[in-house]
């Protein structure tokens, strides 16, 4: 395991990146228009915007899911611009809408567990299931969800679909990865289970003191949760807020600058890049 970046230390920068899409005959899309950014290690950064204004695909390009047009990207110490997915991967850990995207539905919970603690090990599955991996699983669930402990041997195919993102997330942070993708994994869900998996989020990111970016469709998560916030439109990051500010902003806040960045999609480019220059 490569050892984590210390505190403080820039964990990802991306500089000026760039993902275009072009459906045949269509326009070109760019999903990710120029982006700079930089993340110190241990920040909790929420990423919000509009359908469409590009969220997904700037995670799918962190996690080397699409592949940069243009610009370059370096992830704990290491310029994985040109790495593949999978080599990104033992860096990452992932949590996505669908909560039966990250786990086998016929796998038992500790089986499903057995695969992200064997991931990039030498050891199978079966050793992997042994006592040692039970006792450390019930631990790390009972420790999130009291009674989810009890489920290890059902199939993960039969719980709720907030208890099944909350395993996600234990199998996702098993190895403490570098940087935790998290892309709308409450949105799928009901508002109490949604809390829940929110509330999981929380501690299993403070507990081990993760990097993380969190896309959420939620304002009032938005508002909540994390120590920088940014607002992505049209593939650029119209808003960049951190400390004070935005531990100060509001739900409401966030609902107002939607509305103006709807309002100024009405308008052309240049009239709506004033708007944003004037409250942004
Ligand atoms: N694989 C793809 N092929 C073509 N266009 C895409 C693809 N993925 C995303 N897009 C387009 O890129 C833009 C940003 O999409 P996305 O990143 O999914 O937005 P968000 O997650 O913010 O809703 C949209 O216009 C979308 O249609
Ligand atoms: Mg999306």
């Amino acid at each position: 395991m490569i050892p984590n970046i210390p505190p403080g230390q820039l964990m990802l920068e991306l500089t000026d990146a760039t993902v275009t899409f072009a459906a045949p005959g269509g326009p070109v899309v760019r999903a990710v228009d120029g982006v700079t950014l930089s993340a110190p290690a241990g920040s909790f950064v929420v990423v919000i915007g509009t359908n469409g204004s590009g969220k997904s695909t700037l995670l799918n390009a962190i996690a080397g899911t699409v592949r940069l047009n243009s610009g370059s990207m370096r992830l704990a110490g290491h310029a994985i611009t040109h790495w593949r997915e999978d080599q990104r991967a033992r860096l990452l850990g992932r949590v996505f809408q669908d909560p039966r995207a990250g786990t086998a539905a016929s796998l038992t919970v500790l089986e499903n567990i057995a695969v992200a603690a064997c991931r990039g090990r030498r050891a199978g599955l079966k050793w992997a299931t042994n006592r040692v991996l039970r006792a450390e699983a019930a631990q790390r669930l009972g420790a999130i969800v009291p009674g989810l402990d009890a489920r290890l041997d059902q199939p993960i195919g039969s719980l709720s679909g907030g208890q099944r993102q909350i395993v996600s997330l234990v199998m996702a942070t098993w190895h403490r990865p570098d940087l935790l993708l998290l892309d709308e994994h409450t949105s799928a869900l009901d508002p109490a289970a949604a809390d829940r998996v929110v509330h999981a989020t929380a501690t299993l990111v403070r507990e081990h003191q993760l990097t993380a970016f969190m896309v959420t469709h939620s304002l009032k998560q938005a508002a909540a949760l994390g120590d920088r916030l940014l607002l992505v439109h049209r593939g650029k990051i119209a808003l960049d807020v951190q400390g004070a500010t935005k531990r100060r902003l509001t739900a409401d806040d966030l609902a107002a600058r939607f509305d103006r960045l709807r309002c100024a999609d009405q308008l052309d480019d240049t009239a709506a890049q004033t708007l944003a220059d004037l409250y942004v």
